[in-house]
Protein backbone atom coordinates (compact mmCIF):
# COMPACT_ATOMS: atom_id res chain seq x y z
CA UNK A 1 0.00 0.00 0.00
CA UNK A 2 2.72 2.42 0.73
CA UNK A 3 6.31 1.86 -0.54
CA UNK A 4 9.36 3.78 -0.28
CA UNK A 5 12.50 3.42 -1.91
CA UNK A 6 15.69 4.23 -1.41
CA UNK A 7 14.60 8.02 -0.13
CA UNK A 8 17.42 10.41 0.61
CA UNK A 9 16.93 14.20 1.62
CA UNK A 10 19.68 16.64 2.23
CA UNK A 11 19.23 20.10 3.44
CA UNK A 12 22.24 21.72 2.08
CA UNK A 13 24.85 19.49 3.92
CA UNK A 14 22.16 18.26 6.32
CA UNK A 15 21.39 14.72 5.35
CA UNK A 16 18.19 14.66 6.95
CA UNK A 17 17.33 11.25 5.75
CA UNK A 18 19.90 8.91 4.19
CA UNK A 19 18.65 6.02 1.83
CA UNK A 20 15.90 4.58 3.79
CA UNK A 21 13.08 2.07 2.37
CA UNK A 22 10.52 0.56 3.65
CA UNK A 23 6.82 -0.73 3.06
CA UNK A 24 3.79 -0.84 4.91
CA UNK A 25 1.21 -3.55 3.76
CA UNK A 26 -2.48 -3.08 3.36
CA UNK A 27 -4.29 -2.66 6.74
CA UNK A 28 -1.56 -2.57 8.75
CA UNK A 29 -0.16 0.01 11.41
CA UNK A 30 3.58 0.67 10.89
CA UNK A 31 5.67 2.94 14.07
CA UNK A 32 8.48 4.96 12.54
CA UNK A 33 10.07 5.17 15.23
CA UNK A 34 13.46 7.38 16.37
CA UNK A 35 14.91 9.81 18.30
CA UNK A 36 14.34 13.68 18.45
CA UNK A 37 16.17 14.93 14.55
CA UNK A 38 16.27 11.24 13.32
CA UNK A 39 14.32 12.30 9.75
CA UNK A 40 10.73 11.33 10.57
CA UNK A 41 8.99 14.21 9.94
CA UNK A 42 11.09 14.34 6.73
CA UNK A 43 10.30 11.36 5.32
CA UNK A 44 6.09 11.96 6.52
CA UNK A 45 6.41 14.80 4.40
CA UNK A 46 7.75 13.52 1.30
CA UNK A 47 5.56 10.56 1.92
CA UNK A 48 2.36 12.66 1.58
CA UNK A 49 3.90 15.11 -1.39
CA UNK A 50 4.38 18.10 0.54
CA UNK A 51 7.74 18.30 -0.80
CA UNK A 52 10.19 16.10 -3.00
CA UNK A 53 13.03 13.97 -2.05
CA UNK A 54 16.55 14.85 -3.12
CA UNK A 55 16.85 11.30 -4.23
CA UNK A 56 14.32 7.90 -4.72
CA UNK A 57 10.59 7.38 -5.37
CA UNK A 58 7.72 6.98 -3.05
CA UNK A 59 4.48 4.87 -3.96
CA UNK A 60 0.75 5.51 -2.19
CA UNK A 61 -1.69 3.15 -3.21
CA UNK A 62 -0.02 2.25 -6.35
CA UNK A 63 0.52 6.23 -7.43
CA UNK A 64 4.34 7.88 -7.30
CA UNK A 65 3.48 11.02 -4.96
CA UNK A 66 5.27 13.04 -7.13
CA UNK A 67 4.54 12.11 -10.58
CA UNK A 68 0.69 11.25 -9.32
CA UNK A 69 0.18 13.93 -6.59
CA UNK A 70 -3.52 14.57 -6.73
CA UNK A 71 -4.44 10.80 -6.85
CA UNK A 72 -2.19 9.98 -4.20
CA UNK A 73 -3.52 12.85 -1.97
CA UNK A 74 -6.50 11.93 -2.42
CA UNK A 75 -5.82 8.73 -0.89
CA UNK A 76 -3.88 10.26 1.83
CA UNK A 77 -4.59 11.66 5.38
CA UNK A 78 -2.09 13.54 7.06
CA UNK A 79 -1.59 14.82 10.55
CA UNK A 80 1.63 17.07 10.47
CA UNK A 81 3.44 17.66 13.62
CA UNK A 82 1.73 20.98 14.04
CA UNK A 83 -2.07 20.32 12.38
CA UNK A 84 -2.78 23.13 10.26
CA UNK A 85 -6.00 24.82 11.61
CA UNK A 86 -7.46 28.15 10.63
CA UNK A 87 -7.71 30.29 14.06
CA UNK A 88 -11.16 32.35 12.49
CA UNK A 89 -13.00 29.37 11.95
CA UNK A 90 -15.09 27.15 14.33
CA UNK A 91 -14.21 23.62 14.70
CA UNK A 92 -17.23 22.17 12.31
CA UNK A 93 -16.19 25.10 9.93
CA UNK A 94 -13.04 24.09 9.68
CA UNK A 95 -13.64 20.53 9.30
CA UNK A 96 -16.20 21.62 6.51
CA UNK A 97 -14.05 23.22 4.89
CA UNK A 98 -11.41 20.42 4.63
CA UNK A 99 -13.83 18.29 3.61
CA UNK A 100 -15.20 20.38 0.66
CA UNK A 101 -10.96 20.97 -0.40
CA UNK A 102 -10.73 16.94 0.00
CA UNK A 103 -13.81 17.00 -2.70
CA UNK A 104 -16.18 14.77 -0.20
CA UNK A 105 -19.75 15.18 -2.10
CA UNK A 106 -21.94 18.14 -0.79
CA UNK A 107 -24.41 15.72 0.18
CA UNK A 108 -22.20 13.63 2.29
CA UNK A 109 -20.20 17.10 4.18
CA UNK A 110 -22.42 17.01 7.23
CA UNK A 111 -22.22 13.40 7.85
CA UNK A 112 -18.94 12.64 7.08
CA UNK A 113 -17.82 16.26 9.40
CA UNK A 114 -19.77 15.04 12.44
CA UNK A 115 -18.63 11.24 12.39
CA UNK A 116 -15.13 12.28 12.50
CA UNK A 117 -15.91 14.90 15.30
CA UNK A 118 -17.59 11.87 16.83
CA UNK A 119 -14.49 9.91 16.36
CA UNK A 120 -11.83 11.90 17.96
CA UNK A 121 -14.34 13.12 20.44
CA UNK A 122 -14.42 16.89 19.71
CA UNK A 123 -17.87 17.13 19.46
CA UNK A 124 -18.42 19.42 22.50
CA UNK A 125 -16.13 21.71 20.82
CA UNK A 126 -18.20 21.85 17.34
CA UNK A 127 -18.41 25.87 17.89
CA UNK A 128 -15.24 26.61 19.62
CA UNK A 129 -12.98 28.97 17.49
CA UNK A 130 -10.05 27.25 16.33
CA UNK A 131 -7.77 29.51 18.07
CA UNK A 132 -9.47 29.00 21.35
CA UNK A 133 -8.43 25.47 21.21
CA UNK A 134 -6.30 23.53 24.03
CA UNK A 135 -3.05 21.92 22.40
CA UNK A 136 -5.23 18.56 22.63
CA UNK A 137 -7.88 19.52 21.18
CA UNK A 138 -6.02 20.79 18.41
CA UNK A 139 -4.57 17.79 17.72
CA UNK A 140 -7.94 15.85 18.05
CA UNK A 141 -8.80 18.12 15.24
CA UNK A 142 -5.73 17.70 13.42
CA UNK A 143 -6.47 14.12 13.26
CA UNK A 144 -10.21 14.71 12.81
CA UNK A 145 -9.38 16.69 9.20
CA UNK A 146 -7.25 13.92 8.71
CA UNK A 147 -9.63 11.29 8.44
CA UNK A 148 -12.59 13.62 7.22
CA UNK A 149 -12.20 12.10 3.29
CA UNK A 150 -12.22 8.06 4.91
CA UNK A 151 -8.53 8.15 3.14
CA UNK A 152 -6.93 4.54 2.61
CA UNK A 153 -3.66 5.56 4.20
CA UNK A 154 -3.32 7.74 6.94
CA UNK A 155 -0.04 9.55 7.93
CA UNK A 156 0.24 10.64 11.53
CA UNK A 157 2.93 12.71 12.65
CA UNK A 158 3.33 11.98 16.54
CA UNK A 159 -0.43 11.71 16.77
CA UNK A 160 -0.72 11.78 21.10
CA UNK A 161 2.01 14.81 21.31
CA UNK A 162 0.32 16.79 23.84
CA UNK A 163 -2.19 14.85 25.06
CA UNK A 164 -2.96 13.92 28.48
CA UNK A 165 -2.93 9.96 29.66
CA UNK A 166 -6.64 9.67 29.15
CA UNK A 167 -6.56 11.16 25.37
CA UNK A 168 -3.49 9.01 24.13
CA UNK A 169 -5.18 6.11 25.32
CA UNK A 170 -8.71 7.27 23.30
CA UNK A 171 -6.02 8.03 20.27
CA UNK A 172 -4.65 4.58 20.35
CA UNK A 173 -7.60 2.80 20.71
CA UNK A 174 -8.88 5.06 17.35
CA UNK A 175 -5.92 4.36 15.53
CA UNK A 176 -5.96 0.51 16.16
CA UNK A 177 -9.95 1.14 14.98
CA UNK A 178 -9.03 2.44 11.63
CA UNK A 179 -7.07 -0.04 11.24
CA UNK A 180 -8.05 -2.90 8.90
CA UNK A 181 -9.58 -0.51 6.69
CA UNK A 182 -7.12 2.10 6.65
CA UNK A 183 -2.96 1.89 5.86
CA UNK A 184 -0.93 3.75 8.83
CA UNK A 185 2.32 5.09 8.86
CA UNK A 186 2.77 6.81 12.68
CA UNK A 187 5.87 8.50 14.36
CA UNK A 188 6.87 8.93 17.62
CA UNK A 189 9.53 8.84 19.73
CA UNK A 190 7.75 7.04 22.72
CA UNK A 191 8.26 3.40 22.98
CA UNK A 192 5.07 1.79 24.34
CA UNK A 193 3.11 3.20 22.20
CA UNK A 194 4.32 1.69 19.30
CA UNK A 195 4.54 -1.68 21.43
CA UNK A 196 1.26 -1.34 22.21
CA UNK A 197 -0.38 -0.14 18.31
CA UNK A 198 1.61 -1.29 15.56
CA UNK A 199 2.46 -4.28 14.26
CA UNK A 200 6.04 -3.59 12.79
CA UNK A 201 8.26 -0.96 13.72
CA UNK A 202 10.85 0.99 11.57
CA UNK A 203 13.67 2.40 13.90
CA UNK A 204 15.71 5.19 11.93
CA UNK A 205 18.44 7.03 13.76
CA UNK A 206 20.54 10.22 11.81
CA UNK A 207 18.11 9.54 8.90
CA UNK A 208 19.06 5.77 8.73
CA UNK A 209 16.51 2.97 9.32
CA UNK A 210 18.39 1.04 12.09
CA UNK A 211 16.36 -2.04 12.50
CA UNK A 212 12.18 -3.11 11.11
CA UNK A 213 10.58 -5.80 12.72
CA UNK A 214 7.78 -6.73 14.67
CA UNK A 215 7.90 -5.16 18.13
CA UNK A 216 8.34 -8.96 19.26
CA UNK A 217 10.70 -9.34 16.57
CA UNK A 218 12.82 -6.78 17.52
CA UNK A 219 13.28 -8.27 21.20
CA UNK A 220 14.62 -11.43 20.60
CA UNK A 221 16.62 -10.88 17.44
CA UNK A 222 18.44 -8.05 19.32
CA UNK A 223 19.39 -10.27 21.93
CA UNK A 224 22.58 -12.27 20.85
CA UNK A 225 22.40 -14.53 24.27
CA UNK A 226 19.37 -15.44 26.06
CA UNK A 227 19.46 -14.74 29.23
CA UNK A 228 17.11 -16.30 32.15
CA UNK A 229 16.40 -15.63 36.17
CA UNK A 230 16.72 -18.23 38.12
CA UNK A 231 15.67 -18.41 41.90
CA UNK A 232 17.17 -20.40 44.08
CA UNK A 233 16.58 -21.37 48.03
CA UNK A 234 19.97 -22.38 49.11
CA UNK A 235 20.80 -21.04 52.94
CA UNK A 236 24.37 -20.57 52.76
CA UNK A 237 24.89 -21.66 49.17
CA UNK A 238 26.07 -19.71 46.35
CA UNK A 239 25.09 -21.41 42.81
CA UNK A 240 26.99 -19.46 40.69
CA UNK A 241 30.16 -22.41 39.93
CA UNK A 242 27.36 -25.17 39.52
CA UNK A 243 25.23 -23.19 37.08
CA UNK A 244 28.37 -21.73 35.19
CA UNK A 245 29.40 -25.77 35.05
CA UNK A 246 26.55 -26.67 33.08
CA UNK A 247 27.07 -27.20 29.34
CA UNK A 248 25.68 -24.17 27.31
CA UNK A 249 25.74 -21.62 30.05
CA UNK A 250 28.16 -18.77 29.35
CA UNK A 251 27.77 -16.70 32.03
CA UNK A 252 26.27 -16.49 35.46
CA UNK A 253 26.01 -12.99 37.36
CA UNK A 254 24.65 -13.01 41.06
CA UNK A 255 21.60 -10.46 40.97
CA UNK A 256 19.39 -10.44 44.13
CA UNK A 257 19.78 -11.98 47.48
CA UNK A 258 17.93 -12.04 50.43
CA UNK A 259 16.96 -14.69 53.46
CA UNK A 260 19.08 -17.41 52.00
CA UNK A 261 17.18 -17.30 48.41
CA UNK A 262 19.46 -15.85 45.89
CA UNK A 263 18.58 -14.66 42.34
CA UNK A 264 20.50 -15.63 39.09
CA UNK A 265 20.98 -13.95 35.52
CA UNK A 266 21.95 -17.01 33.56
CA UNK A 267 23.26 -16.32 29.79
CA UNK A 268 23.31 -18.71 26.97
CA UNK A 269 23.43 -18.85 23.24
CA UNK A 270 19.73 -17.77 22.30
CA UNK A 271 19.12 -21.35 20.39
CA UNK A 272 19.91 -23.41 23.34
CA UNK A 273 17.34 -24.27 25.37
CA UNK A 274 18.86 -24.88 28.85
CA UNK A 275 15.94 -24.70 31.38
CA UNK A 276 15.76 -28.47 31.79
CA UNK A 277 19.67 -28.52 32.67
CA UNK A 278 19.41 -25.93 35.33
CA UNK A 279 15.72 -27.70 36.89
CA UNK A 280 17.52 -30.80 37.22
CA UNK A 281 20.90 -29.29 38.83
CA UNK A 282 19.04 -27.55 41.22
CA UNK A 283 16.43 -30.08 42.70
CA UNK A 284 19.15 -32.66 42.40
CA UNK A 285 21.27 -30.94 45.02
CA UNK A 286 17.83 -30.33 47.14
CA UNK A 287 17.92 -26.66 46.76
CA UNK A 288 14.41 -25.07 45.98
CA UNK A 289 13.77 -23.72 42.43
CA UNK A 290 11.93 -20.73 43.24
CA UNK A 291 11.17 -19.27 39.80
CA UNK A 292 13.42 -19.93 36.40
CA UNK A 293 11.96 -17.30 33.31
CA UNK A 294 13.36 -15.43 30.63
CA UNK A 295 14.53 -12.27 30.72
CA UNK A 296 13.54 -10.12 27.97
CA UNK A 297 15.01 -6.96 26.77
CA UNK A 298 12.45 -3.88 27.06
CA UNK A 299 11.60 -2.29 24.00
CA UNK A 300 13.53 0.75 25.95
CA UNK A 301 16.54 -0.81 25.94
CA UNK A 302 16.47 -2.33 22.50
CA UNK A 303 15.85 1.33 21.12
CA UNK A 304 19.07 2.85 23.18
CA UNK A 305 21.07 -0.29 22.08
CA UNK A 306 20.08 0.31 18.26
CA UNK A 307 20.02 4.23 18.33
CA UNK A 308 23.62 3.96 19.96
CA UNK A 309 25.69 1.35 18.21
CA UNK A 310 28.28 2.30 15.86
CA UNK A 311 27.03 0.29 12.96
CA UNK A 312 24.13 -0.75 13.79
CA UNK A 313 22.36 -1.46 9.99
CA UNK A 314 24.84 -4.91 9.43
CA UNK A 315 23.78 -6.54 12.95
CA UNK A 316 19.74 -5.56 12.49
CA UNK A 317 18.32 -4.64 9.67
CA UNK A 318 16.33 -6.50 7.44
CA UNK A 319 15.46 -4.20 4.52
CA UNK A 320 12.76 -5.39 2.94
CA UNK A 321 12.86 -4.83 -1.29
N1 LIG B 1 13.82 22.85 6.58
C1 LIG B 1 14.95 22.33 7.07
N2 LIG B 1 16.14 22.87 6.78
C2 LIG B 1 17.28 22.33 7.24
N3 LIG B 1 17.36 21.23 8.01
C3 LIG B 1 16.21 20.66 8.34
C4 LIG B 1 14.94 21.17 7.90
N4 LIG B 1 13.97 20.36 8.38
C5 LIG B 1 14.59 19.41 9.11
N5 LIG B 1 15.93 19.58 9.08
C6 LIG B 1 16.94 18.67 9.72
O1 LIG B 1 16.69 17.38 9.29
C7 LIG B 1 16.89 16.44 10.34
C8 LIG B 1 15.64 15.57 10.52
O2 LIG B 1 14.57 16.39 10.99
P1 LIG B 1 13.10 15.85 11.22
O3 LIG B 1 12.24 17.00 11.54
O4 LIG B 1 12.72 15.01 10.06
O5 LIG B 1 13.30 14.92 12.49
P2 LIG B 1 12.22 14.16 13.39
O6 LIG B 1 12.64 12.75 13.44
O7 LIG B 1 10.86 14.49 12.94
O8 LIG B 1 12.49 14.79 14.84
P3 LIG B 1 11.48 15.18 16.02
O9 LIG B 1 11.32 13.92 16.85
O10 LIG B 1 12.24 16.22 16.79
O11 LIG B 1 10.21 15.68 15.43
C9 LIG B 1 17.27 17.26 11.55
O12 LIG B 1 18.67 17.23 11.68
C10 LIG B 1 16.76 18.64 11.23
O13 LIG B 1 17.56 19.60 11.86
MG1 LIG C 1 9.26 15.36 13.80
Amino acid sequence: MIEVQNITKRYGRTTAVDDVSFRVERGEILGFLGPNGAGKTTTMRILTGYMPPTEGRATVAGYDVFTHPIEAKQRTGYLPETPPLYPDMTVREYLDFVARIKGVPSRERRDRVTSAMQRTHVADMASRHCSKLSKGYRQRVGLAQAIIHNPEVLILDEPTAGLDPKQIIETRELIRGLAGDHTIVLSTHILPEVAQTCQRVVIINRGRVVAIDTPEGLTSRLQGAATLYVQVDAPGVDATETLQGLPGVSRVALSDQRDGVRGYEVESARETDIRREIARAVVSRGWGLLELRPMRMSLEEIFLQVTTEETPEEAVSEQRP
